[in-house]
């Protein structure tokens, strides 16, 4: 009896502690298990550990990541960090077949990569800068139209304003400032259309039940993607910091 008292003591100190420690299991257990060995205590940390004996600090390669090989090309960004990308593919497979030049199929292809491995809010931006030094300026200036169009309707290419947005933001819903003046600006932008183009692909491109590969694309990205010989992230380009981001996303420096 008193053997079980104690152990059922022990079990609640064991759960309060593990409440305490909350943020840090959910974290490991989601990422199913660390090897303590790969993310271990910082080295000569002694005064911090004692505050904070599950400080933890990440300087080389994510274990909770698939390894990338040392020369990361765009497919292997697609394959090993970007989450679920069938609807890009699907927005590539949409725009192949709405006749559109090669150069606006990568546009639809990478048009959402911010959202997929690097940050959501104003992902359009980001998205372009990511790609800016790689591919044509047109390319990179419709995936930065996309995140503004897509909130204004243009009647002239059946365009409506997404009935989504009203699901998901209420049909008071306005841009913000800066969305609407870059819209005036983009509005009467010689490549207007090819950002439209992206919107158009867009939305129609969730189809549950159309399965597209990547190896369909691999010809559009090799003729229309410069990729860097010495691998995305290591090119010194003004963006090769965004691309070693989503290699090592939890860095700690
Ligand atoms: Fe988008
Ligand atoms: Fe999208």
């Amino acid at each position: 009896m008193t053997d079980t008292m104690s152990l059922s003591r022990r079990a609640d100190a064991l759960e309060e502690k593990m409440a305490q420690e909350l943020e840090y299991l959910v974290v490991k257990s989601r990422l199913h298990m660390l090897a303590e060995a790969d993310m271990g205590p910082p080295p000569n940390a002694g005064a911090l550990m004692k505050r904070n004996p599950n400080l933890r600090v990440l300087m080389g390669d994510d274990p909770r990541l698939p390894a990338m090989p040392e020369k990361p090309t765009l497919i292997d960004f697609f394959k090993y960090r970007f989450g679920n990308s069938m609807h890009l593919l699907q927005s590539a497979h949409h725009a192949r077949k709405a006749g559109l030049p090669e150069k606006m199929v990568l546009a639809c292809l990478l048009h959402d990569i911010a959202v997929l491995g690097f940050i959501r809010g104003d992902h359009g931006y980001w998205g372009a800068q990511l790609v800016e030094p790689y591919v044509e300026e047109e390319v990179t200036w419709a995936i930065r139209a996309h995140q503004v169009l897509r909130f204004y309707p243009d009647e002239a290419v059946g365009y409506e304003y997404p009935q989504a947005y009203v699901a998901l933001f209420g049909a008071d819903y306005r841009p913000d400032p800066y969305v609407d003046e870059d819209y005036k600006r983009m509005r009467h932008h010689k490549w207007y259309m090819s950002g439209r183009q992206i919107t158009m692909n867009d939305i129609y491109s969730f189809d549950p039940d159309l399965h597209v590969e990547l190896d369909e694309f691999t010809d559009v990205i090799g003729r229309n993607f410069r990729q860097p010989s010495q691998g995305l992230g290591f090119d010194n380009s003004p963006v090769a910091h965004m691309w070693r981001a989503m290699i090592r996303p939890a860095k700690y420096l």
